[in-house]
């Protein structure tokens, strides 16, 4: 988009890109974790709430804040005349750095695994945890660490090709390959949910998806649940209000939101549906440690024991790639955007300098996985000050207290000071009524807020094992 203000080319052009940034990573190597962690079918019901009532009034909100003040993330708060909430705006720009970092680098493992797909799946099978561990710089059978060269290096060709789009614009190409890519990463879902969920001792990880155990239902649950929605819808950041400032005023935000948070949420239970299976049927339920590794290490089974499964393996993680590629393209775009816009840096300049930057510090996400002991800093009233490894604690910092912070940003400003009657109107002016006006109001003011103060007291004062 040279023109910052440029304008989405087609209605189905912005759907695909609000879709393409939505899903991403966060529905399949994520979701499946923490559904996991949360207790399976508990997890899955708050999150199928949290959804419609919260996500989707939240990133109506956003939307709507971006048509109506045409601006980027961090101006459109002044533009809509309230400038006391710029801070919203900048804890949105400064959480999409901080995720595009280490995301980028995450998105460079999937590169890594459409190339040992392709050329070495032998070696996945045959120990995918060690083969996992073993990309990341752990040698599980030495007991040793080494630099994750060949990793990082991926990460950074996956980033390079971000910088590249971003630069030259090619949303006509993403458009175009969202609409074979987001279909057929649908169709090849479904294919491994009926391989996954036939396998031997598959059935165990169905039963825990679909039982609620009244045990798991917790505030941490909810927590969880609630942090994971607005990481997987990309609300709490700046992509909706950018990506709304660039929709047609005849467009129908209404519509669009449904859409799009339909969409996402079905990639993401469909992937949970797809691994905890997989899970419990390859490596028992303690087989794998935290969720990171899932869609990593517990896919190998599955396509192990399905007829063409290296050819299914290579296409899975290559279509992987493209949505995690659609994904990080959507968080720069905001992120430079502001800068352009407000600094007023050259497009190609802000990109390269930002993206490397990102890159560096990623690597730092990479190595502390397993290969070097870097420790973050963290601190609740439940633990006090702890160290936990700089990975965590990066993804604590933004899913747990700067998404949320935004998010409650945006609802309060919506809801009590630009008030949700504006955001009606802005919904309105394609010419529909907004049928849902009321139900809309009344959650942007009073659920939403409540729900996420919920969630920044639970992370605050409680602290939490789960992540
Ligand atoms: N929603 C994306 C996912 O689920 O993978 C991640 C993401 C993309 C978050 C873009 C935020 C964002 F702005």
């Amino acid at each position: 988009m040279e023109n910052n203000r440029a304008q989405w080319s087609s209605k189905v052009g912005f759907i695909l890109a609000a879709a393409g940034s939505a899903v991403g990573l966060g529905n399949i190597w994520k979701f499946p974790g923490k559904a996991f962690e949360g207790g399976g079918g508990a997890f899955l019901l708050m999150y199928l709430l949290i959804v419609p009532l919260i996500g989707m009034p939240a990133m109506l909100s956003e939307l709507a804040v971006g048509r109506a003040s045409q601006s980027n993330v961090v101006d459109s708060f002044r533009k809509l005349g309230h400038k006391g909430y710029t801070w919203v705006g900048w804890v949105g720009w400064a959480v999409a750095f901080i995720i595009t970092c280490y995301y980028s680098h995450v998105g460079g493992w999937v590169l890594r695994y459409v190339a040992s797909y392709a050329t070495e799946s032998g070696k996945v099978y045959s120990d995918p945890l060690g083969y996992f561990y073993a990309m990341l710089g752990y040698d599980a059978a030495a007991g040793t660490t080494f630099f994750p060269l060949t990793v990082i290096l991926f990460a950074f060709v996956f980033m390079a090709v971000c910088a590249f789009v971003i630069i030259k614009g090619v949303e006509d190409g993403i458009e175009r390959f969202n609409k074979v890519g987001m279909p057929a990463l649908f169709l090849i879902l479904i294919v491994l949910f009926v391989r996954a969920a036939t396998l031997p001792g598959a059935a165990e990880g169905l039963k825990y998806m679909l039982s609620i155990d009244a045990k798991k239902v917790s505030p941490q649950t909810f927590l969880i649940a609630l942090s994971q929605a607005f990481y997987s819808l990309s609300l709490g950041m700046s992509i909706m209000v950018t990506y709304g400032s660039y929709l047609p005023r005849h467009e129908n935000i209404g519509r669009n939101t449904a859409l799009v948070c339909t969409m996402d949420t079905l990639v993401a239970v469909l992937a949970g549906f797809i691994i905890i299976p997989a899970v419990f049927a390859t490596l028992g339920p303690d087989g794998v440690g935290k969720g990171g590794g899932f869609a990593f290490v517990s896919l190998a089974g599955v396509f192990e024991h399905m007829p063409g499964g290296v050819f299914f393996g290579f296409l899975f993680y290559l279509l992987l790639l493209f949505a995690a590629l659609t994904s990080t393209v959507s968080l720069i775009e905001g992120i430079v955007a502001f800068l352009t816009e407000h600094l007023h840096w050259g497009r190609t300049f802000t990109t390269l300098l930002t993206c490397g930057v990102m890159f560096l510090i990623g690597c730092l996400y990479t190595c502390s996985q397993a290969a070097f002991p870097l420790k973050g800093i963290w601190f609740d009233f439940a633990n006090g000050v702890t160290f936990p490894p700089l990975c965590d604690a990066m993804e604590f910092l933004t899913d747990r207290i700067m998404i949320p912070l935004c998010a409650l940003g945006t609802c309060v400003f919506v809801g009590w000071t630009w008030k949700p009657e504006s955001a009606v109107a802005e919904v309105e002016r394609c010419g529909v009524k907004f049928k849902l006006a009321k139900a809309y109001s009344f959650l942007i003011k009073f659920i939403a807020p409540l729900a996420i103060i919920v969630i920044l007291a639970v992370s605050l004062f409680t602290g939490t094992t789960l992540s």
